[in-house]
């Protein structure tokens, strides 16, 4: 990996920190970079993403020009452009979001997932412990996960640190792989590593293949709302920017090797939420109310469709102080009223290549 002169200049300034966070270009990287960028001119923030589907510039344009951001086009599969990268930069922290993130997607195709969540994060692994050499004061390699790693819970019950992994998806099973990487590097080799699952976000910048902006983008255009099996599943939902804040009280002052959970105390049954969101269109469309709900459609349920989700945050809020802000339907507002004022960003992440997926998937369902 050549160096450009301007590339070494910035290299060299007296950053405070270096830090990589791949993933950036994706819905939570995106708001994870640019609170750091925001909030750290101390630091050099390198953001590396391979710009798959869900990977879009476009979500950093407000940043991207900021001199202590840069982008780095990468594979993380790429065990060598891994490698160069720790090379050319000496990283003090990695936070690590690059992943294939949908459950559809794994069920169709669980290949990419094995490659990207598995494979990438040791070649991570790999890149920092060669980068740091046994010399881990100061550096940290924080993971982010998700708490689909737990499995599925009945009616009752909360997801805590301690319960045990039983993944049920080729999603889930590639994250709780990467985890149990995570910790084993830690164990053998002693890289100062920390994890944190978290539950359904939601927010700005989603990918509309995930439940709420598929939803908001169907309604918005008269299309049905295709909603699972009954209807009945739980996930407990947490707004994009609480789970950012989280991220960076975690990356300066979580425990090493410790884990946390990250939650919104927010369990929505999926069609409520729906029905609320129907509710919001309706308001903000102007439509007559209960015309959006005509538009719900139950369709084939997912195959090992997880029943609910809920996870105990307890730990965090009581070491961190975090707790989330905005209410879940403040939340759902900010959210519609974004998607509505950004019509152009919607077009443009909406593919060819996602409407083909789009159509392989409910069709016939
Ligand atoms: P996303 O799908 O929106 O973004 C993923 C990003 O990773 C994209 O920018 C993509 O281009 C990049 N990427 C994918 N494969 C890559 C590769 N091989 N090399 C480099 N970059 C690659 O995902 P998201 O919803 O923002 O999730 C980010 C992370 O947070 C993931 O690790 C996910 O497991 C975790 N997580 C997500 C949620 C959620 O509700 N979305 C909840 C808990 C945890
Ligand atoms: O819990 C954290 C996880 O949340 C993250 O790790 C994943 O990356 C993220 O995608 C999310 O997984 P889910 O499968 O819970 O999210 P999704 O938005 O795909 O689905 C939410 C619920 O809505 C789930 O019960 C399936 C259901 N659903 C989803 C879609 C896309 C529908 O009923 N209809 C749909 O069209």
């Amino acid at each position: 990996m050549g160096e450009s002169r301007q590339e070494e200049k910035l290299i060299n300034m007296n950053w405070e920190k270096t830090i990589l966070i791949t993933g950036g270009a994706g819905f939570i990287g995106s708001h994870v970079v640019r609170r750091f960028v925001t909030r750290y001119p101390s630091y050099l923030v390198i953001n590396a993403d391979k710009l798959t589907y869900a990977g879009n510039l476009e979500n950093l344009a407000d940043i991207d020009f900021k001199k202590n951001y840069s982008f780095e086009k990468i594979d993380i599969v790429n065990k060598e452009a891994v490698l160069g990268l720790f090379r050319k930069y000496n990283f003090d922290g990695v936070i690590h979001l690059a992943a294939e993130s949908h459950v559809d997607r794994s069920i169709t195709g669980p290949d990419e997932f094995v490659f990207t969540n598995i494979v990438g994060t040791v070649n991570l692994l790999n890149g920092a412990l060669a980068s740091w050499q046994k010399d881990f004061i100061g550096k940290l390699f924080y993971h982010i996960s998700t708490d689909e790693v737990y499995g599925s819970l009945g009616s009752e019950g909360m997801f805590t640190e301690e319960t045990a992994y039983d993944p049920k998806s080729p999603y889930s099973a590639s994250k709780a792989s990467s985890d149990h990487l995570v910790r084993a590097y830690n164990h053998t080799f002693g890289l100062p590593v920390v994890i944190s699952n978290c539950s359904n976000n939601y927010g700005p910048n989603q990918f509309p293949e995930k439940l709420i902006p598929l939803a908001i983008n169907n309604i918005k255009n008269n299309k049905a709302v295709p909603v699972y099996g009954k209807g009945e599943n739980i996930r407990d939902w947490l707004y994009v920017e609480d789970h950012v804040s989280a991220i960076d009280l975690i990356f300066h002052n979580g425990k090493p090797c410790e884990t946390y959970n990250i939650g919104g105390n927010n369990e929505w049954k999926n069609i409520d939420l729906i029905r609320m969101l129907c509710r919001i269109m309706d308001k903000k469309l102007n439509r007559t109310a209960g015309t959006s709900e005509k538009l719900i459609t139950f369709v084939k349920d997912r195959p090992g469709h997880d029943l609910r989700y809920a996870i105990d945050s307890s730990k965090l809020q009581k070491e961190m102080n975090w707790s989330p802000i905005p209410k879940f339907e403040e939340g759902l507002e900010k959210t519609v009223d974004w998607y509505l004022s950004n019509q152009k960003w919607l077009d443009n992440v909406i593919s060819g290549d996602y409407e083909k997926y789009y159509d392989s998937m409910y069709s016939g369902r």
